[in-house]
């Protein structure tokens, strides 16, 4: 299921199957499958009928990766958002990301199910706040270039000289050929940067709620009890936390990871979604999760995706000067990496 999503076959007590697997907590029942099946089957059409495809993030629930065409991490449904042909995208994921797929396909239709799903991240900076502290640090470092996390509004990114996520991050502070980067909004991201790179870095105060809460007690009472555990943590834990990871990696290059490792056990330290996916690709191996939930991603459902196809709603719109200033900072990015 990397990338591409194979059509799966079956009937709703296949589909139950399928997600009874991944235990009692995620409280799957024939019941729900049964419903669950009734609005894929209707999703399908309307995809059909609007020339649509979902694109998932890999933090999205698992019954909406049934109807996705693309699931992925951040950077990969970027890439992925520039090579669509359909007239509709409909993104199963948060508002910045499907305001990435919008600045990269001006001319199509970009909906999101819930426009409730935000970011606590893409909140902690605005672009005001961002052009002043960028005109502060040009009179200490004439050279000064701004990155961009990905999570960020695309008023931010038009701000930036070019944009990361957390897969190539280190790779495009490294590619630019400034000195000084003022990296935005996450700190822990900026702080694993700084580390791997020999540039300066200066940082903003945001960070991930999910992430940020994560504790270095908690992996430490994992690993105690189970000593040969892989841990898999992503850049926006605390440093602490990533002190304690095997791999630091993004969602995707931690389903990249487990696919190749010899090893059959994995905490994996990230949104519990990706957890989900993990089970559900590899049966044969065991991934003990943070069980953290990201309750912006969590907020879009089968349901509202199924009525953003019937209502064609909720569409993502930019002011064009917007757009075209953050589609730079997003086509640096691709070019960078
Ligand atoms: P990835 O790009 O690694 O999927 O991360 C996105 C995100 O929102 C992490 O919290
Ligand atoms: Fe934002 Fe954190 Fe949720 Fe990712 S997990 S969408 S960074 S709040």
């Amino acid at each position: 299921m990397n990338g591409e999503v194979e059509v799966q076959q079956g009937d709703s007590q296949h589909l139950y199957e399928r997600l009874a697997r991944l235990g009692d907590w995620a409280a799957y029942t024939p019941e729900s499958c049964a419903r669950f099946y009734d609005a894929i089957q209707e999703i399908q059409a309307l995809k059909r009928e609007r020339r649509a495809v979902i694109l998932a993030h890999n933090y999205q629930r698992p019954e909406i990766f049934e109807v996705a065409d693309f699931i992925g991490d951040s950077l990969e449904l970027a890439r992925q958002a520039t090579q669509v042909e359909a007239d509709v995208i409909v993104f199963c994921g948060v508002h910045f990301m499907a305001e990435t797929a919008k600045i990269l396909n001006p001319d199509k239709t970009v909906l999101l199910p819930d426009l409730r799903a935000g970011c606590s991240l893409a909140d902690s900076i605005d672009a005001e706040s961002l052009a002043a502290r960028k005109e502060e640090l040009r009179v200490l470092y004439p050279d000064l270039a701004v990155v961009a996390y990905v999570n960020t509004t695309a008023d931010v990114k038009a701000e930036a000289d070019a944009c990361c996520t957390s897969s190539n991050a280190v790779k495009i502070v490294n590619a630019l050929v400034s000195r000084h980067i003022l990296f935005v909004p996450d700190e822990n991201l900026a702080r694993y940067v700084q580390q791997e790179t020999d540039k300066t870095i200066l940082s903003w105060n945001g960070n991930c709620y999910v992430h940020h809460q994560i504790t270095p007690e908690q992996i430490t009472a994992v690993k105690e009890k189970l000593p040969h555990i892989q841990v898999l943590a992503h850049p926006e834990c605390r440093a602490d936390v990533l002190e304690l990871a095997d791999a630091v990696l993004s969602t995707s290059g931690m389903v990249r990871y487990a696919q190749e490792s010899d090893a059959t056990e994995f905490l994996v330290v990230t949104e519990c979604g990706l957890s989900d996916r993990l089970l559900l690709e590899m049966p044969e191996k065991k991934f003990y999760k943070a069980c953290k939930l990201c309750h912006y991603m969590k907020m879009i459902t089968l349901e509202d995706t199924l009525a953003a196809l019937r209502h064609m709603r909720f569409e993502i719109t930019l002011p064009e000067e917007v757009r075209r200033g953050a589609e730079k900072a997003l086509r640096k990015m691709f070019e960078l990496s």
